[in-house]
């Protein structure tokens, strides 16, 4: 009996009458376009993934073989699997168009428990994604110091690694030359070597105390990052064009379908972030037509641009000398543009910044909505009273990711925050075909074609690239069940009680609210 209860409450769902009421109380201003939202669109898109984590793809790492110029097979294959969930999220969006995305979407359709889990993975791709982001940072804002070496000071140019690179790094880099780690970093009492990535520990700060002081997240603002970004991304196409020298492409193909897949796999994370998208439901003028072309839209500029961008790439560096933290300024350096590879780095610089600006957003808004829900204490969600920000929230997740950057490479962060973004894809893919069933007669302003086969291939080909790559990438694979596990005791041992407490509360007062009625 009290398994069949608990069961049955973490089952509970919230139904979607009730979150489009609750959302048509929303105050927000219904201004955005399907412009805006694909601005919106590119600007959490294009980041770290097209800028930094294709070199990892295209050469291999520590613990995965490189796809080569097959890495455009890749990218194609990456963006297959994420057409697939984009299409889901059209669908469920463009129905129930209110804010919080892929945890208010469980709610809806699996109930309390997978709620709290899915908000729990988001966190993966929101805040430990953003850990990446951060590590990328420092990469490009080296190349940005390299680029201008005749006007700025030796010391600037060339500042310690130990002050742009975490222990970890330092340690695997002594290693691998075959050099004493005390020649190359200090040691506080003869034992603890220091090493920190301060860029990104400075970004990440600075980005945090913007948000706090209220920060809109305006099209505009956003445009001008968009607009920098986009315009540096085609000037690389056009410049480099002219350095391609074909026999670069030849073996196309370095490492077989291994190395295409974990390509495929690394390269997914170029395209996380289209579905923040549908965050804005709630702010979209006329959100049934327009949250689908905009998803859809991004992804398809995203995919041409990324395409043209590793042909230019692996056509002008022979494969041994990409670049893994910063291969396109890296590559406009090697065919002697210096100046421009600084250019380029401002414009990644400026990509990043967007990126860490929506994500450290996006993860103050989901951590917000599952404490209005009772999953996190009432405490955390304290607002700032003279800036009207959750300033806890916010100041939490912002040393979340300075703590974990001291520790945590960028690959690995990637690794984990794709894995938490594949989850959530399949999990919004499984909802389209529950609620097909729960709620069949709910206007659908846009359908899935073809479901059930488009949801079932979604859920095939992120299923299928998480499970590939978990046999050859040790450390993410152990951490990402850790994870999981970490959410299930948060719930058992907090939310579901809280839940509970929140049931409890509400029935007391019913006799009260119907005597005031
Ligand atoms: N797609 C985003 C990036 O590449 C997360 O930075």
């Amino acid at each position: 009996m009290e398994i069949k209860n608990i069961i049955g409450n973490a089952l509970k769902i919230k139904s979607p009458d009730e979150l489009i009421a609750t959302s048509k109380k929303s105050e927000l201003k219904k201004t955005l376009n399907v412009f805006d939202l694909i601005v919106i669109g590119i600007g959490a898109v294009v980041g770290t993934g097209i800028f930094t984590i294709i070199g990892t793809a295209i050469k291999g790492g520590p613990e995965s073989v490189g796809a080569g110029p097959a890495i455009i097979i890749s990218m194609v294959l990456a963006c297959i699997a994420c057409v697939f969930s984009a299409l889901c999220y059209s669908e469920i969006a463009a129905m129930i168009p209110v804010a919080g995305s892929a945890y208010t979407y469980t709610y809806a359709t699996m109930g309390e428990f997978m709620a709290w889990m899915v908000g729990w993975i988001l966190m993966l791709e929101y805040a430990i994604g953003n850990i990446t982001v951060a590590c990328a940072w420092t990469g490009y804002f080296a190349q940005f110091l390299k680029g201008f070496k005749h006007i700025l000071p030796d010391f600037v140019v060339n500042f310690p690694m130990w002050l742009r690179n975490d222990y970890r790094y330092m340690f695997a880099f002594c290693d691998k030359y075959g050099l004493d780690p005390h020649s190359q970093m200090p040691y506080i009492f003869d034992k603890i070597p220091v090493a920190i990535n301060l860029p990104a520990i400075v970004i990440v700060l600075l980005l945090t105390i913007l948000l706090i002081r209220g920060v809109k997240e305006s099209t505009r603002f956003a445009s001008v990052m968009v607009g920098v970004n986009m315009f540096m991304i085609i000037s690389f196409i056009c410049v480099g064009a002219f350095y391609v020298k074909p026999e670069n492409w030849t073996p196309f193909v370095s490492n077989g379908f291994e190395g295409i897949f974990m390509g495929a796999f690394l390269i997914f994370f170029a395209y996380i972030g289209f579905d923040a998208i549908s965050t804005t439901a709630e702010e979209t003028e006329n959100p049934q037509r327009d949250l689908p072309i905009a998803i859809l839209g991004t992804l398809v500029i995203c995919t041409v641009l990324y395409v043209c961008v590793a042909l230019v790439l692996t056509g002008t560096v022979p494969l041994a000398n990409i670049d893994i933290q910063a291969p396109i300024a890296h590559a406009m350096r090697a065919v002697g543009k210096d100046w421009f590879a600084g250019l380029i780095s401002i414009g990644a610089l400026c990509a990043l910044t967007s990126v860490i600006l929506i994500y450290q957003l996006g993860t103050t808004r989901i951590l917000y909505a599952m404490s209005r829900d009772r999953f996190l204490p009432k405490s955390l969600r304290l607002i700032h009273k003279k800036y009207r920000t959750p300033h806890v929230l916010t100041w939490i997740s912002g040393i979340v990711v300075i703590i974990c950057a001291l520790f945590m490479d960028l690959n690995i962060s990637a690794e984990l925050c794709n894995y938490g973004t594949f989850t959530s894809f399949i999990i919004i893919c499984i909802a389209v075909l529950i609620l097909r069933k729960t709620d069949p007669d709910r206007p659908r302003p846009f359908k899935v074609p073809f479901s059930p086969l488009f949801p079932i291939l979604g859920i095939l080909t992120c299923g299928g690239l998480m499970v590939y790559s978990m046999k050859t990438l040790s450390t993410s694979s152990l951490y990402f069940p850790l994870w999981l596990l970490m959410g299930l005791a948060i719930y058992a041992g907090y939310g579901y009680k809280q839940k509970r407490l929140e049931e409890k509360i509400k029935i007391q007062r019913q006799p009260k609210s119907k005597v005031e009625v």
